[in-house]
């Protein structure tokens, strides 16, 4: 018997497009089913500032496919020299939603990310004045930090002290992974919400080591113990409206991942809403699938809810190819190893 489900149709509040052919390529996969995202601004060289992030936008509108409908919401990657100013401009004009704070070293392309965090407070300063909300890519990144305690330790030596240091800043923690960011989250009321990807709802670190390194589960945070996906599972299912999907759909091709030094990021846009389905079904939340794709991110980011709507149908588990091409070479799709009975029709 197939069942049907109609949903608002959806947001990506954290989306990698990359540039040229693999932007091209992965363009269609997110904008067939999501009206908007947040761009991360983690190309080589970054996008820093208002011009840069007005020429990437038009490199993404001039990928996107005739009779498509998608709006990139544009971020800026806040390094130690930006301006509050050309922050402010950008912001003001409509042209930029969020800046992005990598820590320096933290993951792909963070090399011109913050190392001291006193150097960037004026700009946090003035987008607490305008409303602007910061995107935090939450981990420590010092040496003699375990890397599956660098999201929590982030949160006590950097998450926290800096919301104290300026109230009025609204922030998303992206792409929680463990307990502590659920439980920081819903500590605190005000201001704060967070993004949990598809990939960390399926996933814990087995899936990554355990009978032989599997690269394409490998992404920054890394995926945590069971425990912790199971804690995440709770958040994204509760109707709690501080949580929202961002994908961090990170594509990176084959030979970058299937390497000595492998990439970190999963490939999910094709398969997410399929994936998102099976989870809030199999916890029983199917009637919360909406708040977490498509209502919950709009209001944290003052937005409308879409007026469109997508269908899900339940029925014969779907077939997505295993990988997408891309003129730069073949993107695998994330495999998350269980039967996907819905689909976008
Ligand atoms: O897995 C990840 N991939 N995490 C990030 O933070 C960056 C991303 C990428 O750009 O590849
Ligand atoms: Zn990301």
């Amino acid at each position: 018997m197939s069942r049907t489900l109609t949903i608002p149709r959806p947001d990506d509040w954290h989306l990698h497009l990359r540039d040229g052919a693999v932007l091209r390529a992965v363009l269609p996969e997110t904008a067939r089913h999501f009206g908007r995202a947040i761009i991360m601004p983690n190309l080589v060289p970054p996008v820093v500032t208002g011009a840069d992030a007005a020429a990437y936008r038009d490199r993404i509108m001039n990928a996107l496919p005739a009779g498509m409908d998608f709006t990139p919401l544009m971020t800026l990657y806040l390094t130690e020299e930006t301006d509050p100013e050309d922050v402010a401009a950008a912001h003001a004009s409509g042209l930029v939603t969020s800046v992005k704070l990598y820590p320096a070293g933290a993951t792909t392309n963070s090399a011109s990310g913050v190392r001291d965090f006193d150097r960037v407070r004026p700009v946090l300063e003035k987008m607490a004045e305008i409303g602007m909300p910061l995107c935090v890519h939450g981990e420590v990144t010092d040496a003699d930090i375990d890397i599956f305690d660098r999201e929590a330790v982030f949160i006590d030596r950097v998450l926290d002290p800096l919301r104290r240091a300026t109230p009025g800043l609204r922030i998303v923690m992206e792409h929680i992974t463990t307990q502590q960011g659920v439980d920081y989250v819903k500590s605190n009321a005000e201001n704060l919400g967070a993004t949990i990807t598809t990939h960390h709802l399926v996933i814990n670190r087995n899936h990554i080591l355990v009978g032989g390194i599997k690269p394409h589960y490998y992404c920054l945070p890394v995926a945590k113990r069971e425990e912790h996906r199971l804690a995440l599972r709770a958040a994204a299912t509760s109707g709690d409206t501080r949580f929202f999907l961002g994908t961090d759909s990170a594509p990176h091709t084959d030979p970058n991942k299937e390497s000595a030094c492998g990439c970190a990021g999963c490939f999910t846009a094709t398969n997410t809403l399929s994936i998102l389905a099976e989870v809030f079904e199999q916890e029983g939340a199917l009637d919360r699938l909406a708040g977490f794709t498509s209502e919950h991110g709009p209001a944290f980011y003052g937005l409308p809810v879409s007026t469109d709507t997508i269908t899900l149908t339940k029925g014969d588990p779907a077939a997505y190819p295993p990988k997408i091409d891309t003129g730069d070479g073949p993107v695998t799709l994330f495999d998350a190893q269980m039967p996907l009975h819905w689909r976008v029709i």
